[in-house]
């Protein structure tokens, strides 16, 4: 797999290339990138990529056609390295909100993408018309530029690419199940004086998974009432779920209340696994 990144601050891509997972599935070969800074497609002497937004109002625009020839410039590179022109996706706060069913389709599909990194008010119209086939949001709120939404998505694909990840541990994260992940604990069993909950350390494997399952049922409720929705529209949960979810409604908590969730039952606990 394959990401260009245009962008005014290619150092910035230090980030995932240089830590983590990404830095080892780079050093694997899993993926490649290459960043195309605009300032290197422009013709004047100051290398001019943004100017003032026509019709008046604060700071300055993207302009188009530095953005454009970068753009052209990585699709060359692209079709040199043996890849397809890639999609051309821009980031942008005003985009389609990136989901994990996305980043995983993106995964699956492989290939090259042309990410491009918005600065300043953002970037002229028609370079978006023209040139990108997408634009993409990482979340409701605004950020001073393109880059890190652009690794957010660098770093969500690429360790959803078979063998990035050591151990397979996407299967459960959250989203992957339809519901948010249930809470982890490692040792020390007591830390200042709060337990590790009891089903955890049952040995019971039928134990710790139902509450691991309804640990993440709760958390989802309490969070993302819209996730429980949409997993029960998709026939994601069966009875054994709805009795649990009915129960939380009518304030049981559940057989096992959730230690994170809800701190004072943390405390509560405590006491029961210390008496
Ligand atoms: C200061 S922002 C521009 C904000 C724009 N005037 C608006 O109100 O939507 C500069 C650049 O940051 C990037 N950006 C900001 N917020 C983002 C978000 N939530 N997701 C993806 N990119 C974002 C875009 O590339 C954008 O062009």
């Amino acid at each position: 797999m394959r990401f260009d990144v245009v962008t005014l601050f290619p150092g910035m891509f230090a980030a995932v290339t240089d830590h983590g997972i990404t830095r080892r599935a780079r050093e694997l070969g899993l993926w490649q990138l290459a960043t195309w800074n605009p300032r290197d497609f422009t013709s004047d002497r100051h290398r001019t990529v943004d100017d003032r937004p026509f019709g008046g109002g604060p700071g300055m625009v993207l302009m188009a056609e530095p953005l454009a020839a970068a753009v052209e410039a990585a699709h060359t590179a692209q079709r040199t390295a043996g890849y397809a022109n890639g999609r051309v996706v821009a980031l942008s706060a005003g985009g389609r909100p990136l989901t994990d069913a996305r980043v995983r389709a993106w995964a699956q599909e492989g290939g090259a993408t042309v990410l491009v990194c918005g600065r300043y008010e953002g970037i002229d119209q028609r370079f978006l018309e023209a040139c990108v086939d997408e634009e993409v949001s990482i979340g409701d709120f605004v950020l001073s530029g393109g880059e890190i939404a652009a690794m957010a998505v660098i770093d969500a694909v690429v360790r959803h690419l078979p063998g990035a990840l050591k151990i397979e541990s996407a299967a459960d994260e959250s989203f992957a199940t339809g519901l948010l992940d249930a809470p982890h604990f490692t040792r020390p069993d007591v830390w200042r004086g709060c337990a590790v909950p009891s089903a955890l350390l049952s040995g019971n494997h039928a134990q710790i998974e139902r509450w691991r399952r309804e640990q993440a049922l709760a958390r989802t409720a309490r969070e993302r009432p819209d996730l429980i929705a949409a997993a029960r529209a998709g026939g994601l949960l069966d009875e054994r779920d709805e009795r649990f979810l009915r129960g939380i409604a009518q304030g049981a908590g559940g057989a096992n209340p959730p230690a994170v969730l809800n701190p004072s039952s943390a405390a509560a606990t405590t006491a029961a696994e210390a008496a």
